[in-house]
């Protein structure tokens, strides 16, 4: 039986379905506060049997942070997915977020040894590679580089990867899979599926930085690909190509129907903007809008080479284009649906 953490987020639960419609026999861990209507709703997008489907995964309760819990999930548990992790540019969210990446990790590393788990596949990120220092293309040669411009969640990617690899030296048969910006449909309420909503409302700024995107099908089919592969102790770059932001934001617009972003924000001027919505953001009582880490990352210039996996494992791409145009496809029917759900006015 496989166990699956992180099943209510978007990778994960694009990575519940590929393992149920396979007939899989999946066991994924949520926490109480965890809502499971948006990965039904994930599965609604590929399947007409949506909630047959999603009724074949048992659910348990379990935080990562809680051993016992962690270790009643893994009874006869033979391969686990971790997918699950704090993924925020909050400064509220750094300390949770290093405490449940790094020692969630550390705790399941641990369990998974002690049960003689059979394979174990890590969710790391591009995040963790050396790229501060490197000017190139970053591969899975690159190792991590300590630097002021590192952000947080980097910094807990990094000690939950070192988890792994300390892992492996103790025994645990596992791979990591490092995936750069992951496009994908659902949560468009945050995280980079919020970037849909932005474009959507209007957005009018780009920034002149340039990233890695990868599509969430992609990073599903090559974690399951490496876990029914003979491949262990490595990593692999997950990433289809290497874009700018304003790009990514034309391709948003083009199929989204609404005008491109057309205003440069100059690199000096993200680091004005940062500070100015921190001020209101506490006078407000809100969530800032626009981090130190967020203007950081959005101004960086990386790239990232995806040639291993594609040599290893024959592994081809979604293009980036269209991955956002698929993806706006299903975001404009979900624009619909609300619609039509609306009251109408009286
Ligand atoms: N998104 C990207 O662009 C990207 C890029 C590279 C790597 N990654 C990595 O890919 C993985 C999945 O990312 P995602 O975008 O799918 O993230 P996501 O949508 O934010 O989902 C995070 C998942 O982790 C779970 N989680 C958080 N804290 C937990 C805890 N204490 N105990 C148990 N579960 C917990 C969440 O459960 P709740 O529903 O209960 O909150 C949720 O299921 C992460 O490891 C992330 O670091 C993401």
């Amino acid at each position: 039986m496989i166990l699956v953490t992180g099943g209510t987020g978007l990778l994960g639960s694009h990575l519940l379905f590929d393992l149920v419609s396979r007939g899989k026999q999946v066991r994924a861990i949520k926490r109480e506060t965890s809502n499971t209507g948006m990965v039904r709703k994930v599965f609604s997008y590929y399947s007409d049997r949506a909630d047959d489907l999603f009724g074949k995964i048992e659910w348990v309760d379990a935080d990562i942070m809680d051993f016992v819990a962690i270790d009643d999930a893994l009874e006869g548990i033979d391969i686990v997915y971790h997918a699950g992790a704090v993924v925020s540019f909050y400064p509220k969210d750094h300390k949770a977020m290093l405490k449940v990446n790094i020692e969630g990790t550390a705790n399941l590393v641990n369990l998974c040894i002690a049960r003689k788990i059979k394979k174990f596949c890590y969710v790391s990120s591009v995040a963790v590679l050396g790229r501060a220092v490197n000017d190139g293309v970053s591969d899975e040669t690159t190792f991590w580089q300590p630097s002021k411009k590192n952000s947080v969640y980097s910094q807990s990617k990094n000690g939950a990867e070192r988890e792994i690899w300390r892992g492996i030296e103790e025994g645990l048969n596992a791979f990591i899979i490092n995936p750069s910006v992951i496009l994908g449909p659902g949560f468009w309420g945050g995280g980079n599926s919020g970037l849909f909503s932005l474009v959507w409302k209007g957005l009018k700024y780009y920034t002149r930085g340039i990233n890695g995107f990868v599509d969430v099908r992609d990073v599903s089919r090559a974690m399951i690909l490496l876990m029914e592969s003979d491949i262990s102790r490595e990593r692999f770059i997950v990433s289809s190509e290497n874009c700018s932001y304003q790009q990514v934001f034309e391709y948003m617009a083009k199929y989204l129907g609404k005008p491109a972003p057309s205003v440069n924000v100059p690199n000096a001027l993200t680091g004005i903007a940062w500070r100015v919505e921190k001020v209101i953001s506490f006078i407000m009582r809100r969530l800032p809008e626009v981090t130190q880490e967020m203007a950081t990352t959005t101004t960086m210039i990386y790239a990232y080479s995806n040639e291993k996996i594609r040599k290893t494992l024959g592994f081809e791409f979604i293009p980036v284009e269209q991955s956002i145009k698929e993806t706006c496809e299903l975001f404009l029917r979900d624009h619909e649906e609300v619609k039509c759900h609306l009251p109408s006015a009286i």
